[in-house]
C-alpha cells in the first residue's frame, strides 16, 4: 500500500478537509508519512482565496516536478480550492499533476489515486483518460437550487469521518464540525464562491450527531465551521430521502433573514442548532464557531450565547474596511454604521465577548481618506486582533474584470504595516484588561521556549573551578527554573495564554485539559498568568 505526505494550505475549512480525507484513506489502508521525502503519494490541499497561499503551493509542485525527471516514481495530487479553479488546464501547464480533486468531491479522492495507481504501475503505462484523474464541481459548482436529494454528495466525507478513539489520550481534544459548505455572498474580490460553490447546508441531525461522536471519543472543543456560519438554516421536511433522512440544503437568498421566520418550528437557524449542541452534548466544553457575517446575525443568536455558559463568546466577524465607498465596491452588503451597531450589540449583551476581524488594504481604489476611516474604525472597536491582508486580485472574481489593480505595492505595504501597530495597540489594551482576572485555558501546546531566562552559568561564576570538568552546582531556584517548561492555550474567547508549569511530565499531563489561570501580565497578542490550582488540574500519580 502506498505510503501519502499530504500538505495544507490556507483555510480551516482546509485543515478540516485533510483531517477528513486523512481519516477516509487511513481507513483504506493507506499509511501517513509526515516528509515529503518519505511518501510515494503527494497530496496538497490548497487554497486560492490570497495569491500567497498559491505561490506557495506552485512551488511545491515545482520540486516535486524536479524530483519526478530525476526519475523517482511518485503521484502528484493537487486538492482544493486551486484545483477547481485551474482545472484541467493545470494538468496541462504541471504534467507532473497526476491528478485534482476540487473541496467538494474529496470523497472521489481514493478512487482517483487507485486510477493512477493501476494505469502507472504497468510499463508501459497505460494512457489514462483525463476523466479518471479528476473530479472537480467544474461548471456545475453553483449547483441547482433544486439540489436534489439524489444528486446530493457534499455530505459524503463529513459523514464517513473517523472517530479517533485515541483523541482522549492524545492531547489533541479539539476538532472542526462543518455546518455550511459554500458561499453565497459574492464579495467582489473574492474567489469562494466560485470554488466551493453556493452555500449548502448540513441538517441539523447530522451535526449534532457528529458532535456526540466526536465528544464520545475524547473531543472537548468543537469549532463549528462556514464560510458565514451564522447563515446556517435549515427547513425541515423539504429535502428527505426514501427512508425519511434529511439531506444537505441549498442556502435561501438573503431575504430570508428577518426576524419574523425565528419562531417557525421546521426551521432550525444558526441560534437554535447552538443551543441543540451545547444542550444535546454537554460532554463539550466549549462551543466556538467561525466565520461570522457581520450581518443577518440576529440576536437570537447573542442570546444564546447570553444563555449557554459553553458557547465561547468569541466571534470572528471581518469587516474588511472602514469606508462605506469601499465596503460597496466590495458588494460586503453593509456600512460602517451597520457594522459597529453589531459590535456595540454584541458588546451590550455579552461584555465579555472578544471580537476579531480580517481586513484588506488597497482595494482598487482605496485613497488615504478610505485608509484613513479604517484606522477610525479601528479604534472604534475593541478587536482582539485583526488578519490583516494587502489586496491581490484573483483570477474570476469580479473585482479583477471591473477594478484595476491601482494601489501600488508600496502603499499597500505602508497601509498594512501602519494597521498593524495600531491593532497592536488596541490588542494589547484588550489583553491588559484581563490582568488581575482569572480564566480557563485550554492547553494545547508546549511553547518550547524556557519561561525563565535560563542562566547560563559564565566563566565568572564563582562555582565554575578552573580545569573542573564537573557540572557546576544548581542553586535549587535555579533547578527549578532549567526544569519549567512554558505551555500555551486559549481561553474561551481565544485569547492566547502561556504560563509556567514546573516540570515537562506535568506540561504533556495538560495537554488537553482545561485549568485556571490568573492573568499577571500581557502584550499585543497574548496573556501571561499562574495557575491558580496545578495540584486540583493534575491527575493523583503525578501530584508534585
Ligand atoms: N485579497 C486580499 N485578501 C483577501 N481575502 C479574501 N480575498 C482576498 C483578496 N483577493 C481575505 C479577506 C477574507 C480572508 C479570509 O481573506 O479578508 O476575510
Ligand atoms: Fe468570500 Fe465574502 Fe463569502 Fe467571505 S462572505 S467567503 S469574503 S464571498
Amino acid at each position: 500500500m502506498k505510503t501519502v505526505y499530504l500538505e495544507t494550505f490556507g483555510c480551516q475549512m482546509n485543515e478540516l478537509d485533510s483531517e477528513l480525507v486523512r481519516g477516509h484513506l487511513e481507513s483504506l489502508g493507506y499509511r501517513f508519512a509526515a516528509e515529503p521525502d518519505h511518501a510515494d503519494v503527494l497530496l496538497f490541499n490548497t487554497c486560492s482565496v490570497r495569491e500567497h497561499a498559491e505561490s506557495k503551493a506552485y512551488s511545491r509542485v515545482g520540486i516535486v516536478g524536479k524530483r519526478k525527471k530525476a526519475g523517482e516514481k511518485l503521484i502528484l495530487g493537487v486538492l482544493g480550492c486551486m484545483a477547481e479553479r485551474d482545472g484541467v488546464d493545470m494538468l496541462r501547464r504541471y504534467p507532473q499533476i497526476d491528478l485534482l480533486c476540487g473541496p467538494g468531491e474529496l470523497d472521489k479522492l481514493p478512487m482517483l489515486i487507485d486510477n493512477v495507481v493501476r494505469t502507472t504501475a504497468v510499463n508501459p503505462p497505460l494512457a489514462n483518460n483525463i476523466e479518471d484523474r479528476v473530479a472537480l464541481a467544474g461548471n456545475t459548482s453553483r449547483r441547482s437550487a433544486a439540489l436534489s436529494a439524489s444528486a446530493d454528495d457534499l455530505e459524503t466525507l463529513d459523514l464517513a469521518r473517523a472517530f479517533d478513539p485515541d483523541r482522549a489520550t492524545s492531547g489533541v481534544r479539539s476538532a472542526y464540525v462543518r455546518i455550511t459548505r459554500g458561499c453565497n455572498k459574492f464579495c467582489t474580490y473574492c474567489v469562494v464562491p466560485y470554488t466551493r460553490g453556493a452555500e449548502v447546508h448540513r441538517p441539523p441531525d447530522s451535526i449534532v450527531e457528529e458532535c456526540r461522536r466526536l465528544a464520545a471519543s475524547g473531543v472537548i472543543e468543537v469549532t463549528l465551521l462556514g464560510q458565514t456560519v451564522n447563515h446556517y438554516r435549515y427547513t425541515h421536511g423539504v429535502a428527505v430521502t426514501l427512508d425519511g433522512r434529511e439531506q444537505p440544503q441549498i442556502g435561501p437568498g438573503l431575504s430570508a433573514f428577518r426576524n419574523e421566520t425565528i419562531e417557525d418550528p421546521n426551521l432550525t437557524t444558526f441560534a437554535k442548532l447552538l443551543a441543540r449542541i451545547h444542550d444535546e452534548v454537554p460532554e463539550l466544553a466549549r462551543i466556538r464557531f467561525l466565520t461570522s457575517y457581520p450581518k443577518d446575525f440576529g440576536d437570537d443568536v447573542l442570546q444564546v450565547m447570553a444563555t449557554r455558559p459553553r458557547i465561547c463568546r468569541y466571534l470572528h466577524v471581518p469587516v474588511q474596511s472602514g469606508s462605506n465607498r469601499i465596503l460597496k465596491l466590495m458588494n460586503r452588503g453593509y456600512t460602517v454604521e451597520e457594522y459597529l451597531e453589531f459590535t456595540d450589540r454584541v458588546l451590550e449583551i455579552l461584555p465579555d465577548a472578544s471580537i476579531a476581524g480580517d481586513i484588506i488594504v488597497g482595494f482598487p481604489t482605496e485613497t488615504d481618506e478610505d485608509f484613513e476611516m479604517t484606522k477610525d474604525l479601528l479604534r472604534r472597536v475593541p478587536f482582539k486582533n485583526n488578519f490583516i491582508f494587502k489586496y491581490s486580485p484573483r483570477p474570476g472574481t469580479t473585482a479583477i474584470t471591473r477594478f484595476e489593480d491601482d494601489v501600488p505595492l508600496e502603499v499597500k505595504k505602508l497601509r498594512n504595516n501602519e494597521l498593524l501597530v495600531l491593532q497592536a495597540e488596541i490588542g494589547a489594551a484588550v489583553h491588559a484588561n484581563w490582568v488581575g482576572r482569572e480564566v480557563d485555558v485550554l492547553v494545547e501546546r508546549l511553547t518550547n521556549r524556557t519561561p525563565v531566562a535560563s542562566s547560563a552559568p559564565s566563566v565568572a561564576d564563582p562555582r565554575i573551578t578552573l580545569g573542573s570538568r564537573l557540572t557546576p552546582k544548581k542553586t535549587p531556584h535555579e533547578d527549578a527554573a532549567e526544569n519549567a517548561v512554558q505551555v500555551s492555550g486559549r481561553t474561551p474567547g481565544d485569547l492566547i495564554t502561556v504560563f509556567q508549569v514546573p516540570t515537562r511530565e506535568q506540561a504533556q499531563q495538560l495537554l488537553g485539559t482545561i485549568v485556571r489561570v490568573r492573568i499577571e501580565g500581557s502584550g499585543p497578542l497574548i496573556l501571561h498568568g499562574r495557575m491558580v490550582d496545578l495540584t486540583a488540574a493534575l491527575p493523583n500519580e503525578i501530584h508534585p
